[in-house]
């Protein structure tokens, strides 16, 4: 090759360098980069055609022009290297930002549950009877016959039954009409000991619901068990609640009734405050409306507690939760209680 040729050979490559790197500076993505390599850099593309050309000079021009072409070459290469890293990073970016989170948006307000008004109430009964010295103690929904009545002095055929028709799960088990079963539970856990707890919890009726009466409602037994227990601890504990829980004017009467496992037994009634007194329907047109029935632990009930009710005697209540519930907040119906709507519901939170 002349000496001519030779350097219209060099201006050609540095053309060529220009070129190829001003079309590497237009690529935006990848796939271009790819085929820009493919046809530059790539075996078979230009830089290769180029490495063939020096094999085309004289002896003492190929030393020079195949450095020549080899730092085009490197040149290339290192572009190359920096455009792909540019397209990679600029490509993170924009995945950033499509994915990016906007941590001042304000969050979306999270509902607030509120505890049911039984769950409150049960919770003022248990902190009133605290200040008194009583326990809570738990006892089984599903009871049997023996405890729900038998043990309570209420044997088959006896009339009281028919006060308290349940839900029956087989001929000897049921689902408790009551809590006073715990009476009998809490005794036999505590014996010899003296007892001082208050039993919480559902109980279950079989009858008609109406306003002032569900098929499923609470009730908070309390039972004491001692040698010194007398009726009047009995009304004074109860008068106590009484105006703890509803107020210092609340009126409250006793009125005498009969359970079998209490002998006296009487039931507690307070002054309806849905109608001050005058007559609803909540009150059955009374005026009273039926808080609890309570009385001195009957001797076979003590007896079949473990005790000797020649040396120890006791008292027991049973109040009903939704009903004090009505009177404290003027509500005209129970079965509000267990239907689920938060309209109700809401108005406790
Ligand atoms: C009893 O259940 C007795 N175990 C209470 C007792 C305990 C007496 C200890 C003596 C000694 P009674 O059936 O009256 O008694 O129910 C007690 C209270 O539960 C009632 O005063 C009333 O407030 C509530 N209650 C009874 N039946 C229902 C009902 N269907 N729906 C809502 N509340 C009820």
């Amino acid at each position: 090759m002349s000496v001519e040729n030779s350097a219209r050979t060099v201006a050609e490559l540095d053309d060529y360098r220009k070129e190829a790197l001003a079309s590497l500076a237009k690529i935006e993505d990848e796939r271009a980069l790819e085929a820009w390599y493919r046809s530059e850099l790539a075996p078979s593309g230009q830089a290769t055609a180029w490495r063939r050309k020096v094999g085309l000079l004289s002896r003492e021009e190929r030393p020079a022009f195949g450095k020549a072409v080899n730092s085009v070459a490197a040149e290339l290469e290192q572009a190359f290297s920096a455009k792909r890293e540019q397209i990679k990073l600029e490509a993170l970016v924009q995945r950033m930002r499509a994915e990016s989170v906007d941590v001042t948006l304000p969050s979306r307000a999270h509902a607030v549950g509120g505890y049911h008004p039984v769950t409150l109430m049960l919770r003022e009964i248990y902190d009133i009877f605290k200040l008194m010295g009583f326990q809570v103690f738990e006892s089984p929904h599903v009871e049997l016959d023996l405890y729900n009545f038998q043990l309570l002095n209420i044997p088959p055929d006896h009339p009281a039954r028919d006060m308290q028709d349940t839900f029956w799960i087989s001929d000897d088990v049921l689902l408790r009409t009551h809590t006073s079963p715990g009476q009998i539970r809490a005794m036999q856990a505590l014996c010899p000991g003296p007892v001082r707890v208050i039993l919480p919890g559902l109980c279950y009726r079989f009858e008609e619901i109406t306003a002032r009466s569900e098929i499923q409602f609470h009730q908070v037994e309390g039972l004491a068990v001692g040698p010194t227990i007398r009726m009047s601890d009995l009304k004074g504990i109860l008068l106590l609640y009484a105006k703890l829980a509803f107020g210092e004017h609340q009126a409250v009467r006793l009125r005498g009734s009969y359970f079998p496992f209490t002998e006296p037994s009487v039931e507690v009634d307070i002054k309806c405050t849905i109608c001050a007194g005058k007559g609803c329907r909540v009150c059955k047109y009374t005026g009273w409306l039926e808080m609890l029935g309570a009385g001195l632990v009957h001797p076979a009930v003590l007896r079949n507690g473990g005790y000797d009710p020649a040396k120890v005697r006791g008292f027991a209540f049973g109040m009903g939760v939704e009903r004090q519930i009505l009177l404290r907040h003027e509500i005209n119906d129970i079965r509000y209680f267990f239907q689920n709507d938060l309209r109700f519901l809401k108005q406790f939170a």
